[in-house]
């Protein structure tokens, strides 16, 4: 697919000499691999598409936080809790790295925050899913944390500017997030049989949530080609769910765990991993808002929201007072 196409570029059906110019310079920074800026110009679509997927991460950054932040007081030790209190404010960072990336790109982070919180923005759909043991914690780790690196590295080479940055900070922490994860399941699978049987079961519950976290399959993704012939997306959704089953396999051996996938089995002939068929009805009721947790998620945003309204305003005020300052 060429990498804009007039209509897709925003521009009029038949473009001026100008539009033509600015056109070809960004095909041409696509085609070298090169970096767009906030200050380039750049189709109307892409920006669009980048707006969406840029301000979609950061609520699930930021939505992600609530799962783990219910388990901080029930931590089974100081450890424990200091390491998932040090993850889930982790998380707020990312948050904040990805709104300020996707406010470059001309929407202001009011408006991206009603967005989510009237519920018209997309959201990870593994967050819709109760946390109901410690040993949830030990799967979002392992599993959550380790699809989103599997989907996060290409990312650090996004063709726009600060999307790309940001995820290179990010990456960075989330590999320390999958390991503290992968940690507690260790610990738990050399415990008591209760407690194998504790990680065994969040194993279970979060294993094909987690295999949905990168997407509907390819043939069923409206975004995919068009982010990949802009060099937003480097793989396809499939793609990279193949290499996160392929990492799991592997790890859940290191666990003396199993994965809930009887059908699961790499097929030498097609150098493919062969997985249980995913439950994409579940996937669209979970997108539309209809998953477990999702309204619970919501009003959890909506009451933090308003809960630090006092340090909004404080800021502001502050702020007013030392540009008056300033000026006077
Ligand atoms: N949850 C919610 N919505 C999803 C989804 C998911 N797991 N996967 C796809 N969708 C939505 C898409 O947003 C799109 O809807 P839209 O057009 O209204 O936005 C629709 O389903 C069709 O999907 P596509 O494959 O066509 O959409 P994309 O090309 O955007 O691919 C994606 C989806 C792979 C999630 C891509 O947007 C992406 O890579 N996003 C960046 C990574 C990200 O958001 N990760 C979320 C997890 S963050 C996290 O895990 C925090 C960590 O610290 C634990």
């Amino acid at each position: 697919m060429a990498a804009t196409t007039p209509q897709n570029a925003g521009l009029s059906a038949v473009p001026s000499y100008e539009q033509e110019q600015s056109q070809a310079r960004f095909d041409a920074l696509i085609e070298q691999d090169s970096r767009i800026e906030p200050r380039d110009w750049m189709p109307e679509a892409y920006r669009k598409t980048l707006t969406r997927q840029v301000s979609q991460h950061a609520h699930s950054e930021i939505i992600g936080m609530q799962p783990e932040a219910n388990w901080i007081t029930r931590a089974p030790s100081l450890k424990r809790k200091s390491i998932l209190m040090a993850k889930v404010q982790d998380e707020a960072g990312h948050g904040l790295y990805l709104y300020s990336a996707a406010e470059t790109l001309g929407t202001p982070r009011d408006e991206l925050n009603d967005q989510l919180m009237s519920g018209r923005a997309k959201y990870s759909s593994i967050f819709n899913y109760p946390a109901r043991s410690w040993a949830d914690m030990g799967a979002i780790g392992w599993l959550v944390d380790g699809a989103a690196i599997a989907n996060q590295v290409p990312l650090c080479r996004a063709s726009y500017g600060p999307y790309g940055r940001a995820m290179v900070r990010i990456c960075k922490e989330e590999s320390f997030h999958q390991r503290q994860g992968f940690e507690i399941l260790l610990a738990l699978s050399r415990g008591t049989e209760a407690q194998r049987k504790m990680a065994q079961d969040a194993i279970n519950r979060f294993y094909e949530p987690s295999l949905m976290m990168f997407g509907p399959p390819d043939e069923q993704s409206p975004n995919s080609a068009q982010s990949m012939a802009w060099k937003i997306k480097r793989f396809s959704n499939d793609e990279l769910r193949q290499r996160f089953v392929g990492m799991i396999a592997e790890q859940v051996k290191v666990l003396g765990m199993t994965l809930p996938d009887p059908e699961l089995r790499f097929d030498e002939e097609t150098g493919r991993w062969i997985h249980k068929e995913l439950n994409w009805d579940e996937f669209m009721a979970v997108i539309k808002g209809n998953g477990p947790m999702n309204s619970h998620r919501l009003e959890r945003r909506r009451e933090a929201h308003r809960e630090g309204a006092w340090v909004r305003e404080a800021a502001a005020a502050y702020a007013r007072k030392y540009e008056n300052s300033e000026v006077a």
